[in-house]
């Protein structure tokens, strides 16, 4: 795949059209170049409020940088803000998973990503789910007086009520229910004509209605859960906050399929551009600081060719 690096000035010209490219610039600005409705799915993680500080020694760009602002209700507002704009460009059956992390200032957790959730869908984008991205291999901390953060938020917004979502692209595997499981009508009538629990034998067993079907026995498993236990990934070195592959990989497979346009308005090093080639999906990229465009670029180009398997 011929993958571009663009600055925010070579923009002369509708943006969608120059699909597998990393634009370096303020995903603010670039936004506005992306034509109306031809993004099927927007997987990103904004720098968060008050964390760390990407743009170094590019004194230029501070100001332009997402999570730098002195106030937590100007973050929201600035979020809503890029992300009305973002809605505009995305499919009317299309997706967007937003990855957030929380804060803490004067001793107190800030419960930022609900800030946001809430102001999005306040400004019109539906809802649709709040995923707990767990790390079993999060840093440990020196805190003694409450748990030890280990996880961070995915949000799952959609455009309209009707989104493309292949949930069989994400099952996982069963665990209540076994290959020695033992269920009357239950995996002998797999498969078979009819051989659901509401037509076959069990027809009228209130604990066999097809949910409970479909969990017990979909041969690709069971519906994927609200929690992803996901470790953090091996290219952190190269970036603060890098995304793992697995994690961008399941929001793209339920949330699109092969050529759709991918876009990710925060890339960093790149993780959403790469699961997307690995996947045989288009992208856009956008990058604020070109160090982190050059890296993902680079990554792009070097790519085995072999997509990781799910
Ligand atoms: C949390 S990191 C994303 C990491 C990425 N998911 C990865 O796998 O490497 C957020 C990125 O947003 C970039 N950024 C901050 N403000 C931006 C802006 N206005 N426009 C575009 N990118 C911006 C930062 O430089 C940083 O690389």
């Amino acid at each position: 795949m011929f993958v571009r690096l663009l600055s925010a000035q070579d923009l002369t010209q509708s943006v969608s059209q120059h699909t597998n490219t990393v634009i370096v610039g303020d995903s603010w600005e670039v936004v506005k170049h992306l034509s109306s409705e031809s993004i099927q799915s927007i997987i990103t993680s904004p720098p968060y409020f008050g964390h760390r500080n990407y743009s170094g020694h590019h004194y230029e760009l501070k100001n332009m940088e997402f999570g730098q602002e002195q106030q937590l209700s100007e973050y929201v507002e600035k979020l809503v803000e890029l992300f009305t704009e973002l809605r505009r460009t995305l499919k009317p059956n299309g997706t967007l998973w937003l990855n957030l992390g929380d804060t803490y200032r004067n001793n107190q957790l800030l419960g930022i990503p609900w800030r946001v959730a809430l102001s999005l869908q306040d400004s019109g984008w539906i809802l649709r789910s709040e995923i707990i991205w767990n790390k079993p291999n999060a840093m440990p901390s020196s805190v003694k007086n409450r748990p030890t953060t280990s996880h961070e938020t995915i949000f799952l917004f959609s455009k309209t009520t009707d989104y493309y979502y292949n949930a069989d692209a994400i099952r996982e595997p069963h665990v209540t229910f076994s290959d020695k499981s033992k269920m009357r009508g239950g995996r002998n009538h797999f498969g078979k004509r009819d051989g659901t629990p509401e037509r076959g034998k069990n027809s009228g067993n209130p604990n066999l209605h097809n949910g409970r079907w479909d969990q017990a026995f979909h041969p690709l498993g069971r519906n994927k859960r609200t929690v992803w236990s996901i470790s953090l990934g091996k290219f952190r070195e190269a970036h603060f906050a890098v995304f793992p592959q697995e994690l961008v990989e399941t929001c793209l497979l339920a949330g699109s399929a092969e050529n759709d346009l991918i876009l990710d308005p925060f890339l960093g090093s790149g993780t959403t551009a790469l699961v997307a080639q690995q996947h045989n999906r288009q992208f856009i990229g956008i990058e604020l600081v070109p160090e982190y465009a050059t890296m993902a670029i680079n990554r792009l180009r070097n790519l085995d060719a072999k997509p990781k398997l799910f």
